[in-house]
């Protein structure tokens, strides 16, 4: 590819975040001219928030209020996703069949089927996707992969895993989330597992690999479902560990992951928030090692290849759309993909599948 010209669909919170990143990676020249990248087009239906961007980017030629329009733009030839999700389907169709490469938020949409569909159209169009499961761009989440491969044979078997999600409702219009959308099953589809633990899901598998069995509780107290708060479930994983999920969405202005891995000679703990991401360590004879992100983010910066620039400030955001970049420049496929995607989607439908019919499924 000569030039990398994108179009962002959706552009207020996530989108935002895409384009501010992007922004950033192309004023900061992270890939040295090797490339002309450009912001080329903003769609948006909200024309408001639109003339707001418009002001904030000024040399962005295009502004949309119809994807269709974007879509027939012959000046982009890449595309991201960012709409609310029951809207992911239907215009990932279409960008597929104007042969535009495509950055897809997740999740992707509401059935395996419709993934299959997605699937289809990406080969038959031969573009190049990638799915916004983040955590795999996480300094923290790629450090913990590396260290549980170079410790196996030290740390012993892992037994047992406790991962907790809780995330303040995002659907109050307050707070870190401005929209309500994710309270209308129209267009979220469920609640907080397929919304923000599916992360949780693709990460376990990244790191850890494929879970076996799922047995899960899955409960409405704000009485809206489908769109669930609280989810328990419980995975076998194929190493033999057993997994702990549990996914929250509730009224406290609080948003973290926990993560507590027990293997047999070792305990790792990992905090993981916008404001706080540290590793604890504690391991059979040894003193307690505590390792922080500014360190964790310079060690994955030399990996990466990105040490000359200055530590990324939207972290996982920033990283993931380098490495999408860095597929199109490279003409590789690019991941988490599509495939990656339908494996922790199916994960979800197992725990809903399971909490309906109280049984354990088995893949
Ligand atoms: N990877 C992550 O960490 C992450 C984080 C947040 C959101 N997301 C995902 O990103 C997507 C968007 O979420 P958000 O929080 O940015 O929502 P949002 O409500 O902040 O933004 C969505 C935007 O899409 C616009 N929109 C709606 N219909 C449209 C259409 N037909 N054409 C063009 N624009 C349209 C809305 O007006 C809005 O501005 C969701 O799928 C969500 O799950 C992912």
């Amino acid at each position: 590819m000569d030039e990398i010209k994108i179009g962002i669909i959706g552009v207020r919170l996530q989108g935002n975040d895409h384009l501010r990143a992007l922004h950033t990676i192309i004023t900061e020249k992270y890939f040295e001219e090797k490339i002309s990248i450009r912001l080329m087009a903003l769609c948006d239906i909200d024309d408001n928030l639109l003339k707001e961007r418009k002001e904030e980017y000024p040399d962005i030629p295009y502004f949309f209020t119809d994807y269709r329009e974007l879509l027939k733009c012959d000046d982009i030839n890449t595309v991201y996703i960012v709409t609310p999700t029951a809207l992911h389907h239907k215009i990932f169709l279409a960008t597929a069949k104007a042969g535009k490469h495509i950055f897809c938020e997740k999740p992707l949409t509401d059935t395996i089927e419709k993934i299959d569909d997605m699937i289809r159209a990406r080969d038959e169009a031969g573009i190049i996707c990638q799915v916004g499961l983040v955590l795999r761009y996480e300094p923290i989440f790629w450090y913990i992969k590396k260290i549980y491969n170079t410790n196996k044979n030290s740390w012993g078997a892992l037994q047992n895993i406790i991962f907790r999600d809780d995330q303040t409702k995002p659907y109050t219009g307050t707070g870190t989330h401005p929209s309500k959308w994710r309270s209308d099953p129209n267009l979220a589809y469920y609640g907080c597992l397929f919304e923000h633990s599916i992360h949780d899901i693709d990460i376990l598998m990244w790191i850890f690999g494929d879970i076996k069995e799922v047995f899960s509780k899955v409960k409405f107290f704000a009485k809206i479902p489908p769109i669930e708060d609280s989810v328990c479930a419980t995975f076998e994983l194929s190493n033999g560990a057993t997994v702990s999920l549990n996914s929250i969405w509730y009224n406290v202005e609080h948003d973290a992951r926990n993560i507590e891995l027990f293997f047999e000679n070792a305990f790792l703990q990992i905090s993981f928030s916008n404001f706080k991401r540290k590793i604890e360590i504690f391991e059979k004879g040894k003193k307690k090692l505590k390792i922080n992100e500014t360190k964790i983010d310079k060690l994955y910066r030399e990996e990466m290849k990105l040490s000359s620039h200055e530590r990324f400030w939207l972290m996982g955001y920033g990283y993931e759309n380098i490495a999408f970049l860095r597929s199109l420049i490279e003409d590789k496929n690019a991941t988490p993909s599509l495939e990656d995607a339908k494996k922790a989607h199916m994960v979800v439908d197992a725990c809903y599948k399971s909490s309906k019919e109280q049984k354990l499924i088995k893949f």
